[in-house]
């Protein structure tokens, strides 16, 4: 099994989109078995709640289901998670301070997987912008996922059915 985590600030709009994503692309290359998805936030704000209903529209309207509970990552998760995927900056710099020893080698920005973005992009914050930003959002976690899943795919040889 490949544990992934992807992890943002409140965990109900980027993070439970990329784990929505991320799920829909296993989906759809028949692979769903050999993984875990997880999302996290670093924030306590919105334990509990459903993904954003901004976020769960602008991703049912391309086929993904957020299926997220908000929680906060701890510093046990690096126990678990091969990949701990940081949405942006200010998330990797919080998740690294958690636990730096632990979070060497498993943790990424997301953007990092996808070869159309310049190194150390973060997918924007769109709580409190307009529609528009979920949008991005969601064109930004499909390169990164799609990228993340090809790099898992070479490196831990699994094929696609
Ligand atoms: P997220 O977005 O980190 O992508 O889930 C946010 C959600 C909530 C808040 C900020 C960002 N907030 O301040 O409550």
């Amino acid at each position: 099994m490949i544990e992934l985590c992807f992890v943002c600030l409140g965990n109900i709009c980027r993070s439970p989109t990329a784990e929505g994503v991320m799920l829909h692309l296993l989906d759809e290359k028949g692979i769903s078995d050999k993984f875990v998805v997880d999302s996290a936030g670093t924030a306590a704000y919105h334990i509990g709640n459903r993904a954003d209903a901004r976020s769960a529209l602008a991703a049912s309207r391309r086929g993904v289901e957020l299926p997220s509970r908000a929680r906060q990552f701890k510093a046990v998760d690096y126990g678990r998670f091969d990949y701990v995927l940081a949405m942006d900056e200010t998330n990797f710099e919080n998740l690294r301070a958690l636990d730096p020893i632990n979070a060497e080698g498993k943790l990424f920005l997301l953007r990092d997987f996808d070869p159309g973005s310049p190194k150390g992009s973060s997918v924007p914050d769109p709580y409190y912008g307009g529609a528009a930003g979920f949008e991005e959002v969601l064109d930004l976690c499909f390169a990164g996922c799609q990228g993340l899943l090809d790099h898992i795919l070479s490196r831990h040889q699994l094929q696609d059915r």
